[in-house]
């Protein structure tokens, strides 16, 4: 059977005769089936001659169930549609249950989406999640796109680990030994050490940029930081740039240019999904408070990102501006602001939502909050990292120049504590040929919430994993 996708059917010409197959999303009249196979937002109205078209078949087509059918492409007398197919043969292949059909998602009406993400295997079904699934389908085609247009090596780094990149502990065990029974000896594990799950592929990525020169990782990255927010996962997509012979300037650039490629490429090929992301958008943003509602709907959002530079600030800079802000005068933030802090995220809002409300680049934070493997400026209090921050997500990239000096970093590595035998290949690589170099960490799900105006980032990933949750 020569199956035409939906989406090409609504394109197809009036006389055309096709099959297609997918899964009722609603059906009227005991004559008019709304059909959608995930293709593309719109279902296509199948038009059936219900008065030559047995009870039987016409009693097993209902909410829920597949269907495949074979007709001619007509024009639509009704409203709706352009086009439609009448239908000549109609097969059910599998059917659903109405009385079960009410009790899930499938059900169409409006569910929140705390009901959805209990439905998770059923999710994919509806408007919302086919927009944002085929989305972050685009997205992740255009970060190899982009990539692979400028000449970078994807490089496969392993999920499971022997060194903690981040230098925080808030990572996953991988043991096959059953600690209730005896007491643990790395030796007698699988690998004959303590291993983890990867919290970032970076460091392994050097190593290939340092031969490669160019080179980028996309994979699975695990925190167990037990922080339930909207914004972290346990389990999430990284991608991982990392360039040689550049500075901290070329990271910043990099990334500017990266993000407003993958945003434009959503605006230029995912159009129909994000018409009704942003209809949505303005729908869910009338709801809330005046002072809290955004200015820009989302594609304008998106368009906004594309044609505006990015401001550069020092992280100096940053303190200054809020130190010197409202709400510090009046003591609305939480967390205290003066030198040496690590920003939170009430700072990072107020810089980019308030008092900027563009894309902020932040760079040369102290020393004291960031990673052993970050430059060292000249003025021996900051490093040379750099973190991006978007309206309405926050943190979104976070990078750096790394240390190339050997010297510098086999300190930076007694300071952190970080036994040199457990990193003694990454030091090594200073040793041979060291050059400049840099690279940064793309959250792939807060670029999908960006680009989705999804506000919680367990939708924008099929199966979210997040404490005490690890469902499906
Ligand atoms: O800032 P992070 O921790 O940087 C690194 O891991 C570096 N090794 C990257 C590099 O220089 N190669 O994480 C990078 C980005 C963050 O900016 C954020 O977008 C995302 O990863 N991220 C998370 N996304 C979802 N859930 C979490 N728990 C996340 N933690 C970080
Ligand atoms: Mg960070």
């Amino acid at each position: 059977m020569e199956r035409t996708k939906i989406y090409k059917a609504l394109k197809a010409s009036s006389g055309e005769k096709i099959t297609v197959c997918g899964w009722v999303r609603s059906f009227r009249a005991n004559r008019f089936i709304a059909l959608n196979d995930g293709s593309c937002l719109s279902s296509l109205q199948v038009v059936i001659d219900f008065e030559n078209t047995e009870q039987q078949l016409l009693d097993t087509i209902s909410v829920g169930a597949s269907i495949s059918v074979s007709g001619e492409m007509v024009e639509s007398q009704g409203s709706g549609q352009k086009i439609e197919l009448q239908a000549h043969t109609i097969n059910v292949i599998g059917t659903a249950n109405p009385e079960e059909v009410q009790k899930t998602i499938l059900q169409p009406k409006k569910h929140n989406l705390e009901t959805l993400r209990e439905q998770a295997h059923l999710r994919f079904r509806t408007n919302l999640f086919g927009a944002v699934f085929r989305i972050r389908h685009h997205m992740s085609f255009a970060v190899h796109n982009y990539f692979n247009q400028k000449g970078y090596f994807y490089i496969h780094t392993p999920i499971i680990t022997g060194s903690d990149a981040e230098g925080a502990g808030e990572m996953f065990k991988v043991t096959t030994v059953d600690n209730a029974q005896k007491k643990y000896n790395p030796e007698e594990d699988f690998f004959g050490k303590q291993t983890h799950l990867t919290v970032s592929g970076q460091l392994e990525a050097e190593l290939a940029a340092l031969a490669l020169s160019q080179v980028y990782t996309f994979g699975p990255t695990f925190r167990a930081e037990n922080s339930n927010t909207t914004r972290h996962l346990a389990e999430f997509w990284m991608i991982e740039p990392e360039i040689a012979f550049a500075d901290l300037k070329d990271n910043i650039d990099l990334a500017e240019d990266f993000l407003k490629y993958l945003v434009n490429y959503a605006l230029t090929n995912c159009m129909e999904d994000l018409l009704f992301l942003n209809e949505r958008d303005e729908k869910e943003d009338l709801q809330r408070p005046k002072n809290l509602r955004s200015e820009l709907n989302l594609i304008d959002r998106l368009r906004f990102v594309v044609d505006n530079e990015f401001i550069k600030i020092t992280y100096s800079e940053a303190i200054d501006i809020l130190i010197n802000s409202k709400p510090n005068k009046k003591k609305k933030f939480k967390y205290l602001v003066e030198w040496g802090i690590d920003l939170q995220s009430e700072h990072e809002k107020y810089l980019v939502e308030k008092h900027f409300k563009k894309p902020v680049v932040i760079f040369d934070y102290p020393k004291g909050v960031k990673a052993f493997y970050m430059r060292e400026n000249s003025d021996d209090k900051t490093v040379a990292a750099m973190d991006v921050l978007f309206p309405g997500i926050g943190e979104i990239v976070g990078g750096s120049q790394r240390e190339e000096r050997h010297d510098v970093l086999l300190k930076k590595c007694k300071e952190f504590g970080i036994p040199q035998e457990h990193v003694w290949w990454y030091l090594e690589t200073r040793k041979f040929g060291t050059v400049p170099h840099a690279g940064f960490g793309l959250g792939f799900e807060r670029l999908i919430m960006f680009v989705t105006g999804m506000q919680n980032i367990r939708d924008v990933i099929p199966f979210p994993r997040t404490p005490k949750n690890a469902e499906f």
